[in-house]
């Protein structure tokens, strides 16, 4: 008998199975771009535990676990607020995403390596002028930030493979496969390590929400992670950085509409992780909101984007010659002569 946690009052490692009988295998409302409140109610909602979604007669294409803060050990719960800490300052050096096809509202951005929209280049995330002015005003030190980086993407990593190392591995196949940069490398090429499993991931705020879509990534799992945390925009300096018993928002649910389930991030206070075949199902983000105004919700998943795929081949392969490949050194570099 596995052991029972007297916080959550479940039994640990047990995993509920959701099989979506044929009758509700459809979107009982594809007029609603955004679906209403109402509508969901109709819909099979998630929100606790540790469940697998599967149509009953065909393959998962989900798994959730809501991880409440209360059943997590000191050491794990600063894990979650370092790992919050490092997306607020990677937001010192990354812009906000301005143009990403089906986001709404909300603020997204990206960080780790992606192929250049302009210019027949890969290279990380920087915004130059960031960099610049990290370099002027304070204590810049590449290592440092290497650093930063290297933990955040380990610790994304490890929390993947306890939720669905098969997943891990198949991120990790495609990576390999494709040569490509993982998030956690400042340079390419460079050797993997065993944490190694994407390229860049991207990370939200501020009621993000977005249409019904499907993923383009080279991936075909995705993970996607939620946090609840006290608005860094309201919040004072002595508040913490997660969100406690006050936390107020309502909406934001995960949904998956031709299956009418969604996930309900609201019913439990921590973290919610979860994996699926973000190319095959179509998947949407609901508006959000804290009446208060002093809680918003981080998100943030990881991917490998197709076009990079195609453009480390090319480089590869020499058939793209006068492609130029910019990591951290090169965005220094670029910095330092505007200095
Ligand atoms: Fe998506």
């Amino acid at each position: 008998m596995p052991p029972v946690n007297p916080t959550t009052n479940t039994i640990e490692g047990k995993v509920f199975y959701y099989l979506v009988p044929p009758g509700r295998q459809c979107d009982p409302k594809p007029s609603e771009i955004i679906t209403t409140q109402e509508t969901l109610k109709i819909y099979k909602h998630l929100s606790h535990g540790t469940c697998v979604v599967a149509p009953r007669d065909g393959l998962s294409f989900c798994k959730v676990k809501f991880i409440p803060f209360q059943s997590m050990s000191p050491e794990e719960l600063q894990g979650w607020e370092k790992l919050v800490c490092h997306f607020f300052d990677r937001t010192n050096y990354v812009e906000a995403v301005k143009n990403n096809g089906p986001q709404m509202n909300g603020s997204m951005w990206a960080d780790g390596w992606r192929k250049s929209s302009k210019k027949e280049s890969f290279g990380r995330y920087c915004s130059v002028g960031k960099l610049l002015k990290m370099m002027r005003h304070s204590n810049y030190n590449p290592e440092d930030e290497a650093t930063a980086i290297k933990q955040a993407s380990d610790f994304i990593s490890i929390q993947l493979q306890h939720l669905a190392p098969g997943v891990f591995e198949s991120y990790r196949q495609v990576l390999i496969d494709n040569n490509l940069p993982s998030m956690s490398q400042m340079e390419y090429p460079l050797p993997y390590d065993a944490l190694d499993f994407a390229s860049f991931l991207t990370f939200t705020m501020y009621n993000f929400h977005n249409g019904p879509h499907c993923n383009t990534d080279a991936n075909q799992w995705t993970l996607v992670c939620w946090i609840p945390i006290f608005n860094p925009r309201t919040a004072s300096d002595n508040e913490p950085i997660l969100a406690d018993e006050g936390f107020d928002m309502l909406g934001g649910q995960f949904t998956f509409r031709h299956f009418q389930v969604c996930l309900d991030l609201n019913k439990v206070l921590g973290v919610t992780l979860c994996v699926f075949r973000s190319r095959d199902h179509t998947h949407q983000t609901l508006p959000g909101a804290s009446p208060s105004d002093r809680y918003t919700r981080i998100g943030f998943s990881c991917q490998m984007s197709e076009a990079m795929s195609k453009a480390v081949v090319a480089y590869i392969n020499g058939t793209a010659p006068n492609l130029k490949v910019a990591g951290q050194q090169q965005q220094v570099l670029n910095a330092q002569k505007k200095l």
